[in-house]
C-alpha cells in the first residue's frame, strides 16, 4: 500500500528518502511528504499529487539534513489532499509521524483528545495516531517510550515511523501489521516498507514482526516488543535485484498479488466486525434508506462485473431482494427501466472505468440512489457516488485482477450482512457468518496449499484448444471470472456457462482429452454436478473438480480433484475456489511463456469506450 521511508546518518537524509521513495513509486500512491531535522526542530513538507511535485516545493537545492522520514500515501481514510498527506504531527508540533495501514478504534480516541481540548488538521486516522502518542511524550519519557504507550491504546493494522524535535538522532519504528524493514550500514540506518527501497544503499536487512518496536540511530537499531522487552534480531543478507524486489521476490506482480490475498482478506475486513460478531458499515445509506430499497442493480465490467454475479447470487438467497447485474456498456445505452426506490451499485476497481462512469452520471441524473465498491480512493467513481464502500485491497498492478475481485465480493458481502441486519432478516445467521468471515484470511491461505498441485495440471493441459469452466449456483459465478482469467493471460478460448446448460449446446464442443473446470463447492447441487461430470468424460473429456475438503463423493468420480477447505459458509466456500482457478490461469500463462502482468490487447484501466 503506501510507502515509508526513513534514514540517519551522515548522508543527506531528504535525499536519500525521496530517492527510496521514488523505489516504491511502482506501488501507486496519491499523494507525499517528508519530514526532516532543520536545526533543533523537525521541519515538514507535503504534497497531493506525485513525487514531482513534493520535489518541487522542497525547491533545487535540497535541504542538508542528517536524520528524515517520508510517506508516499495511497488513501484510505479522507481524499488524497494536502492536508491528509503525510507526516502528521502531534498537538505539541515537535512529533512527526508517518503510517500504513488502519487504525480501527481511531474515531473512539479522537473523541477522547477532542474533550482535553485537541485539535485536528486533518481527516486521518494518522493524525489521531500522532496526537495519541504526543499525549504520552508530554509526560515527559523518551520518544519509544511514548511510542509504545500510544501503541497499547491502538487497535488494527497498521505500522508507524515516529520522529522527534528533542531526539537528533532517532527514528522510531513499530510493527502491528503493515510491513516494515530496517537496512543496517556503516554509522546509518535505513528504514522502508518494502525491501526494494534499501537495496542500493544495504543488503543487511532485519525485517519487522508484528509487534515489535525499533529505535533506529546511526549505530543501527534496537529491538523491543510493546512491552519494552528486548527482542533479539537477526539481520540477513538481501541478494534480491531489484526488480525481483519490487515483486516481492515472486517473478510477476500477478504471483504476488494472488499470494497477498489472505492479508487482503484481513485489510478488507478490519474495522467492519464488531467484537460480538456483527457487522458496522459506517459509510453507508441511513438504516431508513435501506429498508426502502425495494431492488438492485449491479452495474460494473470484466471481473467487477464477475463480483457483482455473485453479489446477486447473495441478495437474492439471503435477503430475497431482488438484484440485476449490468455491464455498463449495456447499462448506459440500454434505457434501463428504474425503479425510483432501487440502488445501483457500481464495482470498479479503478474507480476510473468509462463505461461504468458513464452508468454512474446516467444514474445520478435519474437520481437514483448510487453506492461505490471501489478500491482507489480519491478515483472519479468514488467521488461521485452517493456513497462508498472501499474495497482496502491496496494498489493492484497486474492487469489480470485477482485480489480485488476477492475483496470485491466480501466488500458486497458485508454490504449484504449489513442489509440483514437492518432488515432484520429472521434468517440470516450473522453470528456465525461473521465468525468464518474472521477466518476466511487464513482459509485463503490454506488454499495456496495447492499451488504444486495446480502448477502440474497447468503443465498437463497448456496445450488444449479449449477449455471449459462450470458450476451451479454461487459456483457458476465463480467459473465466469475463473475462464476471464484464463483467457486473458494465457489466451486459450474457453467456455462458461452454468452446468446445467451444457446439454443446451455447449456439450457439442467437448472432444477427448478437453478439461473440464467443475466448482462443486455446494452440496445442495452435487448430485447433479455429478451427472454433468459424467456426461463429459463419456464424450473423452478430463474432469478437473474443485470441491471442498469435506466431500467425499466427487472424488470417485473425478479425473483431477483439487481441496480448498471448508469454511462454514457456502458462499464463502464458492469464493475460495477463485484460488486454484487464478493459479492455474497464472500456471498456464507461465507455462507458454506469455507476458503475465502486461496481457496483449489490455490495459489496467479502461478509461476510454
Ligand atoms: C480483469 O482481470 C480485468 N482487468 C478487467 O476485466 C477489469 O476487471 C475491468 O476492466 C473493470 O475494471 P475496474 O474494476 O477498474 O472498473
Amino acid at each position: 500500500m503506501c510507502g515509508i521511508a526513513g534514514y540517519v546518518g551522515p548522508r543527506n537524509a531528504v535525499e536519500v528518502v525521496l530517492d527510496q521513495l521514488k523505489r516504491l513509486e511502482y506501488r501507486g500512491y496519491d499523494s507525499a511528504g517528508v519530514a526532516y531535522r532543520n536545526g533543533s526542530a523537525l521541519k515538514t513538507v507535503k504534497r497531493a499529487g506525485k513525487l514531482t511535485e513534493l520535489s518541487g516545493l522542497l525547491g533545487s537545492k535540497l535541504p542538508v539534513s542528517h536524520l528524515a522520514i517520508a510517506h508516499s500515501r495511497w488513501a484510505t481514510h479522507g481524499a488524497p489532499t494536502d492536508l491528509n498527506a503525510h507526516p502528521h504531527s502531534d498537538q505539541s508540533g515537535r512529533i512527526a509521524l508517518i503510517h500504513n495501514g488502519i487504525i480501527e478504534n481511531y474515531l473512539e480516541l479522537k473523541e477522547e483528545l477532542v474533550r482535553e481540548g485537541h485539535v485536528f488538521q486533518s481527516e486521518t486516522d494518522t493524525e489521531v495516531a500522532a496526537h495519541v502518542i504526543g499525549r504520552e511524550y508530554d509526560s515527559g519519557v523518551e520518544l519509544d517510550e511514548a511510542v509504545r504507550r500510544g501503541v497499547r491504546r491502538m487497535r488494527g493494522a497498521y505500522a508507524f515511523v515516529v520522529a522527534s524535535a528533542d531526539e537528533p538522532e532517532k527514528i522510531v519504528a513499530v510493527r502491528a501489521a503493515s510491513p516494515l524493514v530496517i537496512g543496517l550500514g556503516d554509522g546509518e540506518t535505513f528504514l522502508a516498507s518494502d525491501i526494494p527501497a534499501l537495496l542500493p544503499y544495504t543488503r543487511r536487512v532485519i525485517v519487522l514482526e508484528g509487534g515489535q518496536v525499533a529505535v533506529l540511530t546511526p549505530a543501527g537499531v534496537v529491538v523491543t516488543d510493546v512491552n519494552g522487552a528486548s527482542v533479539a534480531v537477526h539481520p540477513f543478507e538481501a541478494d534480491w535485484d531489484i526488480e525481483s524486489a519490487e515483486k516481492g521476490g515472486y517473478e510477476h506482480f500477478m504471483l504476488k498479488e494472488i499470494h497477498e490475498q489472505p492479508d487482503v482478506v484481513h485489510q478488507c475486513l478490519l474495522g467492519r466486525l464488531t467484537p460480538d460478531n456483527r457487522v458496522v458499515l459506517d459509510q453507508v445509506f441511513s438504516n431508513h434508506v435501506l429498508q426502502d430499497i425495494d431492488r438492485v442493480n449491479i452495474i460494473a465490467c470484466g471481473t467487477a462485473y464477475h463480483a457483482g454475479l455473485m453479489a446477486k447470487f447473495i441478495f437474492e438467497r439471503m435477503l430475497r431482494l431482488p438484484t440485476d447485474v449490468f455491464y455498463s456498456s449495456e447499462f448506459r445505452y440500454g434505457d434501463p427501466v428504474l425503479s425510483p426506490r432501487s440502488l445501483a451499485i457500481f464495482v470498479s476497481q479503478s474507480g476510473e472505468t468509462a463505461d461504468s462512469l458513464a452508468a454512474l452520471r446516467l444514474c445520478k441524473a435519474r437520481r437514483i440512489r448510487t453506492l461505490g465498491i471501489v478500491n482507489v480512493v480519491g478515483s472519479s467513481i468514488a467521488r461521485e457516488c452517493d456513497r462508498v464502500l472501499f474495497t482496502q485491497a491496496g494498489p493492484e498492478i497486474s492487469v489480470a485482477s485477482t485480489k480485488a475481485y476477492t475483496a470485491q465480493v466480501l466488500t458486497l458481502f458485508l454490504f449484504s450482512l449489513h442489509m440483514a441486519q437492518v432488515r432484520e432478516m429472521p434468517g440470516v445467521r450473522i453470528k456465525e457468518t461473521v465468525a468464518a468471515l474472521r477466518k476466511f484470511g487464513d482459509y485463503v491461505q490454506d488454499a495456496m496449499a495447492g499451488e504444486d498441485q495446480i502448477k502440474g495440471v497447468a503443465a498437463k493441459f497448456k496445450d488444449a484448444r479449449l477449455v471449459f469452466f462450470l458450476g451451479r449456483g454461487a459456483d457458476a459465478s465463480l467459473s465466469l471470472e475463473g475462464a476471464l482469467k484464463l483467457k486473458e493471460i494465457a489466451y486459450i478460448p474457453t467456455q462458461e456457462c452454468p452446468a446445467g446448460e451444457m446439454k443446451h449446446g455447449p456439450l457439442a464442443l467437448i472432444e477427448p482429452g478437453i478439461p473440464i473446470v467443475f466448482g462443486a463447492t455446494d452440496p445442495d447441487v452435487r448430485e447433479k454436478l455429478a451427472s454433468n461430470i459424467k456426461e463429459v468424460q463419456a464424450r473423452g473429456g478430463h474432469a478437473i473438480v474443485i470441491t471442498t475438503s469435506d466431500d467425499v463423493t466427487l472424488g470417485a468420480i473425478t479425473d483431477t480433484l483439487i481441496k480448498v477447505p471448508q469454511t462454514g459458509n457456502t458462499y464463502l466456500n464458492a469464493l475460495l475456489t477463485i484460488v486454484p482457478m487464478q493459479l492455474f490461469a497464472y500456471y498456464t500463462a507461465k507455462a507458454l511463456g506469455c507476458e503475465i502482468d502486461q496481457p496483449r490487447n489490455l490495459a489496467k484501466s479502461v478509461t476510454v469506450e
